[in-house]
């Protein structure tokens, strides 16, 4: 059938439930999705007329707020221009200011840019570099570190890197294996040891590549936070036993946990780092994997054999890219730290009352509050998707891992926002 043909014409949406396949969606028990006409700031327009206030940034990615001006502004021309050209052998003028920002704005040590798609790419190129530097070094190490609890993204390598469950159980025998640390929970002192002496006794090993790791916030493996002080430790570990550190910030980067990168909480700084999501505002896909210079170095060689061989074909969009420099310029003109530092403030006085009345534990980092039942059933709880549902009902897009609710908004949101979130949660677990 055409859908194009008069004859066949049928609303938009519901194009959608014939032919559309959608993420992480049991398309069974979901068919119907709901459509959205247009964003602004903090809020989603549904096509049914109702508003709604994006309470997790639409996949963590949405930064300063929908469509912004300035970067809708910046892609319009950019696409004008030049939309997109070959990556090896050729260059363009926003990858190479964003590039040249990148390294000034990052972690100390992080001296080289290289551009992919997305999360799970940015990771993949991160998981690719660190084992291959110590082919070329000659060194015999190929083992991977990674935590409990982890998410790193969906392509093989990062789900290898990724704690095993639902998501990776069909593919289990395709997956590298990966050694496993105890995640450092800040209320179990005990894990955070032995964290540090797991990771301590897998370096003197020898053989470990790199210890890949999301800062201070394990996402999607349930917004788990450990502390600043026990990753710093962490680093100085890893780095006395030569271990190449991988910091995910693909969620992190960009203001998230109150400083522009997770990793800036730390004195000892990682030598691969990962960003996507927020790069772009949240409005194109981009992956970038910052490397040291000691790892480009070893890459160095009249031998061809010795190249790095991986690229996208939309590596360094130049769209992409100057919707990155529009954002990143956006932190420089506007004031995106004090909205941060409101949105900090708004959980800190939310948060704590809504978890007594409902007896729930909670942890906040930076723009991020986290609440769960006492009794967390897991990622298939059917809580979530009722929360889901009633909180939309109510204006509110939510979307629980599990039975752990969470907000993580977009930076525009005003403190009478969160304040209305916390009212649909309270009503929600009531
Ligand atoms: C820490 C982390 N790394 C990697 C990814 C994968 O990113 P993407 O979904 O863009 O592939 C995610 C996505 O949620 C993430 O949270």
């Amino acid at each position: 059938m055409n859908p194009f043909h008069p004859e066949n014409r049928g609303s938009w949406i519901d194009y959608d439930e014939r032919y559309i396949w959608h993420p992480y969606t049991q398309m069974q028990l979901v068919p119907r999705s709901i459509g959205v006409e247009r964003g602004e700031g903090a809020y989603l327009y549904l096509s049914d007329g109702r508003r709604v206030f994006d309470g997790i940034s639409s996949w963590w990615v949405t930064l300063h707020g929908h469509a912004h001006p300035k970067i809708a502004r910046a892609i319009a021309e950019q696409a004008a221009k030049l939309e997109q050209v070959i990556f090896a052998g050729f260059t363009h003028e926003p990858a190479t200011r964003l590039a040249k920002k990148l390294v000034e704005i990052s972690p100390d040590g992080l001296d080289k840019v290289f551009f992919s798609d997305n999360g799970s790419t940015a990771v993949e190129a991160a998981i690719k570099m660190a084992i291959q530097y110590w082919k070329l070094l000659g060194e015999d190490r190929t083992e991977i570190l990674a935590l409990d609890h982890a998410y790193h993204g969906d392509t093989f390598g990062a789900m290898s890197a990724s704690a095993r469950g639902y998501f990776t159980k069909p593919f289990e025998e395709f997956l590298f294996s990966v050694n496993r640390l105890p995640f450092p929970d800040p209320s179990e002192p005990e894990s955070e040891i032995r964290f540090l002496e797991a990771l301590r006794t897998a370096g003197k090993r020898n053989t470990i590549a790199a210890f890949v790791y999301e800062p201070l916030l394990l996402g999607a493996g349930g917004m788990l936070m450990w502390r600043p002080s026990i990753l710093e430790e962490a680093l100085n570990i890893a780095k006395e036993f030569g271990l190449l550190c991988i910091a995910d910030e693909v969620l992190t980067g960009f203001g998230r946990t109150g400083t522009m990168f997770a990793s800036d909480q730390a004195n000892t700084k990682p030598d691969l780092m990962t960003l996507s999501k927020g790069i772009t505002g949240g409005f194109l896909p981009m992956g970038i994997t910052m490397a040291s210079s000691k790892i480009f170095e070893a890459f160095l060689s009249n031998d061809r054999a010795k190249t790095f061989f991986h690229g996208h074909s939309y590596t360094g969009n130049p769209i992409s890219a100057a919707a990155a420099l529009a954002s990143l310029d956006i932190f420089e003109t506007e004031s995106v730290f004090e909205r941060i530092k409101s949105i900090e403030t708004a959980h800190a006085k939310h948060a704590p009352v809504l978890a007594a009345k409902h007896n729930l534990k909670h942890r906040q980092i930076g723009t991020i509050a986290a609440f769960e039942p006492m009794d967390n059933t897991g990622y298939l709880s059917t809580k979530s998707l009722e929360w889901s549902k009633r909180a939309l009902e109510m204006g509110l897009l939510i979307r629980p891992l599990g039975d752990t609710l969470y907000l993580l908004p977009p930076y525009a949101s005003t403190p009478d926002d969160l304040a209305f979130a916390y009212e649909v949660f309270d009503a929600i677990l009531t």
